[in-house]
């Protein structure tokens, strides 16, 4: 099995190459990013979506909008490449790792001298560091949670933090990918992930795609799932830590770690140090993006409530620190009490 690339260099260097996230599980195709407003539109539209994914994007996308701007003279050459890391930078609030990739390839720009050329060298030499980087993290993290699944787990995890959201074979899913590498049986119980089911179009399509049984739950019936002693373990993905450890991830995370507490079942944050944001002291202090309320009320343009009424729509919820049984990163696992700095 080939494994899935989410994010690559488009076939003449200068875009960027994603899975289209929006078509699967119907349609696996890529589509190819070129501009900042076409980068800033994909993530937007979740179409490349998971919080190392965006940023890899974020930094990829940066480097093609610079070597479109490369014969432009010195100063407004600066300038578009400034417009083009905000316009990017700005296109979702509460992963940590987009603001921090666009960050890192522009302190790179910053530090270049030399001509343009240069600096769209160095812009696209930093953002291939930073895919090649969370590939490797999420290859550690693999290893280092492999511990948490031994023959016969089975792992509950939400949305997805799988090869689909990253540069490598994920996070929450990287310890299920090692532990079946290394022969052991696992099964995955996937939750749907309302309102954009992540859990059953993207987490259940890479991993029966990879031969790992995965099974689909509704939301409303992990409490009875894990009642039933069907859950071993919970992983999931992160897309901000805070200093003290709270977690910003998928809605519907938060009621997931408090029913595995209640049902004493371990739960775990798999997550790159890029995801780690110790410059947030909490959760309350995270910016939880609000989508619009049609994800909700219209899923894929079919109507599932009376037209005109309300719905809510944040796409994060914070789980505290105190729910976690422990974090597990590229330089292994974290146990409480937790303090990033
Ligand atoms: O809105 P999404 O699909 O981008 O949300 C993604 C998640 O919440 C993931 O769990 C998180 O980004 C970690 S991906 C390794």
């Amino acid at each position: 099995m080939i494994p899935i690339q989410s994010v690559s260099w488009g076939p003449d260097g200068l875009s960027v190459r994603i899975v289209d996230q929006r078509r699967l599980p119907a349609e696996f195709t890529a589509c190819d990013l070129r501009t900042a407003e076409e980068v800033r539109e994909a993530i937007q539209s979740l179409a490349v979506r998971g919080a190392p994914a965006i940023g890899i994007c974020a930094a990829m996308g940066i480097a093609c909008a610079a070597a479109a701007y490369a014969l432009n003279d010195r100063a407004s050459f600066r300038d578009a490449l400034g417009k083009a890391a905000l316009t990017i930078r700005e296109a979702r609030p509460t992963a940590v790792n987009l603001g921090w990739a666009v960050d890192r390839v522009m302190a790179r720009a910053a530090a270049t001298t030399g001509d343009n050329h240069a600096v769209v060298a160095a812009v696209r030499d930093e953002a291939t560091r930073i895919l090649d980087e969370d590939r490797q993290m999420c290859e550690a993290i693999g290893v280092h949670g492999a511990e948490l699944v031994p023959d016969g787990t089975r792992v509950l995890t939400h949305c997805n933090a799988g090869a689909l959201a990253t540069g490598g074979i994920g996070t929450a899913l990287a310890p299920v990918y090692t532990a079946a590498g290394m022969g052991r049986r696992v099964v995955v119980l996937a939750s749907e992930t309302r309102p954009l089911f992540q859990g059953s179009r993207l987490t259940a399509w890479e991993l029966s795609r990879a031969g790992i049984p995965v099974t689909v739950l509704a939301d409303n019936m992990v409490a009875s799932a894990m009642q039933s002693g069907s859950v071993d373990v919970c992983l999931v993905g992160a897309d901000r830590i805070a200093a003290n450890g709270d977690v910003a991830n998928k809605i519907g995370t938060y009621g997931i770690a408090v029913l595995a507490r209640y049902h004493g079942i371990p739960f775990y944050v798999a997550a790159p140090r890029s995801t780690i944001d110790p410059a947030t002291p909490t959760g309350a202090d995270m910016s939880i993006e609000e989508r619009d309320c049609a994800e909700l009320l219209r899923p894929f343009g079919v109507s599932v409530a009376p037209a005109g009424v309300l719905g809510r729509n944040p796409a994060f919820d914070i789980t505290p620190a105190e729910l976690l049984s422990g974090f597990v990163t590229d330089a292994g696992i974290h146990r409480p009490p937790f303090r990033f700095t």
